[in-house]
């Protein structure tokens, strides 16, 4: 294909990918199958590869680019991004309609209604219809450029470019009701959207680029997350040992407020605007809900009122389907339709007159904490738990509530006896409000942090400046019973019948302390305990013996290092397979590999970094971690090469470059790596398996050959990269 071919290709291609992501995220109808679209979205990779001077910053290809930034850069908005005053009843949104009645005399408005999502509040700049500029909402004036994570979400357009998308579809279409949850069994896209009562008729979809896209135009929104993708994410940070997030928005924050993009690429972010800046044109603000959509956005089921009651209406309608809602919903937003009036009625403080939010009361209830327990987790972290007396609170009995830790005890003065406000934060987790204390007897009791840990009896241990206590024994009771359970929990060991009662009983009748004994366990000990009869003692004990035979990944996994996952648990197997080079192998191999690997090789893994990687690193040279092996190697544990996951021609592979190439920029030609599934790394080291080396090379081909590293010039980088 000569370049003028490919040209006319790659655009075809780019422009049936972003009409494919309008049809999934705007019309929520998925119009390709997804093996089919990835096929799309490599032919266009390989052919970009192929002219690289063809690559432009809104392809698809370009989503995720670039290595974790320093600093987040400052950016000033050029609107103010203001924050909306809360109303929490009809009284009060009557007061309102009547205090800015009072402002605009002889007038004539609508209101449009719209859910209010839970999510972080972000400004997106196109300029001549290109994705420019990013950023958070800040103090309201300036905030910070987040561009490269807003980026990897795949419902804000890189361009906002239409003429390529069929004009077959109509705007009509992409209306979607807020009550679907989800329709072509499409789970978490679209689906909390619109629903306009706007009658525009077959207006056909816009298929020539809108003059109003020309210049720069300003879209503001809300970075959110499924419910789904919520409960998934805050399962892996358990798995993790690491803390979970209390609401959306914290999690949103918290994945475009770091410096990552691949982090923020990974955590299936959404995006659905509500506001569009610009320079008068647009008059109503149910228009800027059209044009978005128009746009290639997703956008909210909005309702034109006349009256409060109208509005009213529509409140109880949103609070009576938010339950069933893709994306959380706290509340609705109340704005007054024409945008004429904005102006007159002006901004107090950090919030327009022209619009409120309208928040739905959080379900609360009230209690009584019965006791303070202390939870000893995996990690070895002290978590003091309310028991309470069972309550319902949205949907479901409530008798537990964590209480994190002894300095939020102290802020809340919770005691034992009090009687409390219990709601659930984020619509999931219980948590206590505040205390009544006019109802206190005198005979509450104050919580105190114990010395010792409640289940070993050690030392506790709280670190300066930390807010967490911990167990010092790292052999301690709880922590190995919560490792016991993670051990076998399916991801990991995969272990049938061996449950958390099961695994308590066993320690109990002290058959095992740690996860090795689980391996000498004999069918003699088990049948004579309680609840086990002869047919269970022997599915049991099958099941530990077939997970001697193990894949590296579930292993590591299974031991419950700090902060390693599960994915982070492949990307180490892979990594420690490739040292070993054996598909099947015994404890002793796999221990005597994971010694020789050094502090920073464990840190310049694929999902590691340097947190991590002291972690791992910490717990291969613990004292008890090599107790726990030479038990393991004892049972006779067999561990597996893992599978390979994607069969990339570069998997695994870690090249470097060095000096100029003639043909192609150092970017062009390290994306390439990365496409193919290789790392594209700065430095050599011993795990270098390329460096490729151009003109006037550095230092770094002389380290190559010292190491006696694959060394290779341009034109054979060109073959392996599978260049033309
Ligand atoms: S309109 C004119 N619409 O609520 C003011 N805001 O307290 C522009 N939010 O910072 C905001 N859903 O983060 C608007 N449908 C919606 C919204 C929404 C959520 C958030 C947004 C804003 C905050 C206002």
């Amino acid at each position: 294909m000569n370049k003028e071919e490919a040209k006319a290709r790659i655009e075809k291609l780019k422009g049936s990918i972003n009409q494919y992501r309008y049809d999934y995220h705007v019309l929520n109808k998925s119009t390709i199958p997804d093996a089919a679209l990835d096929s799309l979205k490599h032919e266009l990779t390989k052919l970009e590869g192929q002219f690289p001077e063809l690559i432009t910053a809104d392809s698809p290809s370009q989503r995720v680019a670039g290595e974790p930034l320093q600093q987040f850069n400052k950016v000033e908005h050029k609107t103010r991004m203001l924050s909306l005053n809360d109303m929490f009843s009809k009284g009060e949104t009557g007061e309102w309609i009547a205090r800015i009645s009072k402002l605009i005399p002889g007038k004539k408005w609508n209101y449009l209604v719209e859910p209010k999502l839970d999510g972080l509040a972000v400004s997106l700049i196109y300029e001549n219809g290109q994705f420019v500029l990013g950023s958070t909402r800040g103090d309201g004036r300036v905030g910070e450029d987040v561009t490269q994570n807003l980026r990897t979400i795949d419902a804000i357009p890189l361009s906002l470019n239409l003429e390529q998308i069929s004009s077959s579809t109509s705007a009509t279409n992409a209306v979607v009701e807020i009550t679907r949850g989800s329709k072509n069994n499409h789970i978490d896209s679209g689906s909390n959207v619109r629903n306009d009562n706007e009658k525009d008729g077959n207006r056909p979809f816009a298929n020539t680029r809108d003059v109003r896209l020309k210049g720069r135009i300003e879209i503001r929104g809300e970075v959110v997350i499924s419910r789904k993708n919520f409960a998934k994410i805050n399962k892996e940070q358990e798995n993790k040992g690491l803390p979970i997030y209390a609401n959306p928005r914290n999690l949103a924050a918290g994945s475009i407020r770091q410096l990552d993009p691949k982090l923020a690429a990974s955590r299936k972010l959404d995006f659905v605007a509500y506001q569009v800046i610009d320079d008068g044109t647009i008059k109503t603000h149910q228009e800027e809900h059209r044009l978005i959509t128009e746009w290639g956005f997703k956008s909210l089921e909005t309702k034109l009122c006349k009256t409060l009651d109208e509005i009213e209406q529509f409140l109880v309608h949103i609070h009576s389907v938010r339950d069933g809602l893709v994306y959380q919903t706290d509340g609705a937003v109340i704005t007054v339709n024409e945008k004429e009036l904005w102006g007159p009625l002006g901004i107090v403080g950090k919030a327009p007159r022209y619009s409120v939010a309208y928040k739905f009361a959080a379900e609360e209830v009230t209690t009584k904490v019965l006791d303070i327990e202390v939870q000893v987790g995996r990690t070895g972290a002290l978590t003091p738990v309310a028991i309470m007396e069972p309550v319902l609170v949205a949907g479901s009995t409530v008798s537990r509530a964590t209480l994190h830790n002894e300095d939020e005890i102290m802020r809340k003065d919770v005691r034992i006896g009090d009687t409390i406000i219990l709601r659930k934060a984020g619509d999931v987790i219980p948590e206590v409000v505040s205390v009544l204390i006019e109802l206190r007897s005198g005979k509450e009791k104050q919580f105190v942090m114990p010395n010792t840990c409640p289940l070993c009896e050690s030392k506790i241990i709280r670190s300066k400046g930390e807010a967490v206590s911990r167990c010092s024994n790292k052999g301690c009771y709880g922590q190995e019973k919560e490792t016991i359970i993670h051990f076998v929990s399916r991801l990991a060991m995969d272990i049938d019948g061996a449950g958390e009662a099961v695994i308590e009983q066993l320690m109990e009748n002290g058959l095992i302390r740690d996860v090795t004994d689980l391996y000498f366990v004999k069918f003699d000990e088990l049948k004579s305990l309680e609840r086990f009869a002869e047919k269970s003692a022997q599915n049991l004990i099958e099941a530990i013996v077939k997970s001697k035979s193990v894949v590296l990944n579930r292993f590591i996994y299974g031991l419950g290092i700090r902060h390693v996952g599960e994915v982070t648990a492949y990307s180490l197997a892979r990594f420690i397979s490739e040292k070993i080079k054996q598909n099947e192998y015994g404890v002793k191999e796999l221990w005597h590999a994971m010694h020789l690997i050094s502090l920073e090789d464990w840190q310049n893994i694929d999902d590691v970094g340097g947190v991590v990687g002291q972690s791992i690193f910490e717990y291969v040279h613990s004292k008890h971690t090599q107790e726990l092996m030479d038990k393991f190697a004892k049972a006779k544990i067999v561990i597996k090469a893992p599978a390979v996951r994607t069969n990339l021609p570069l998997q695994g592979n870690t090249l470097v470059l060095t000096g100029e190439l003639k043909s192609i920029t150092r970017e062009d030609a390290e994306m390439r790596i990365r496409e193919l599934g290789g790392k594209a790394s700065g430095s050599v080291s011993a795990k270098t398996n390329y460096v490729i080396v151009g003109e006037n090379p550095g230092s770094k081909a002389k380290k190559a050959q010292e190491l006696g590293i694959k060394i290779i010039n341009e034109a054979e980088a060109f073959k392996l990269l599978d260049i033309k």
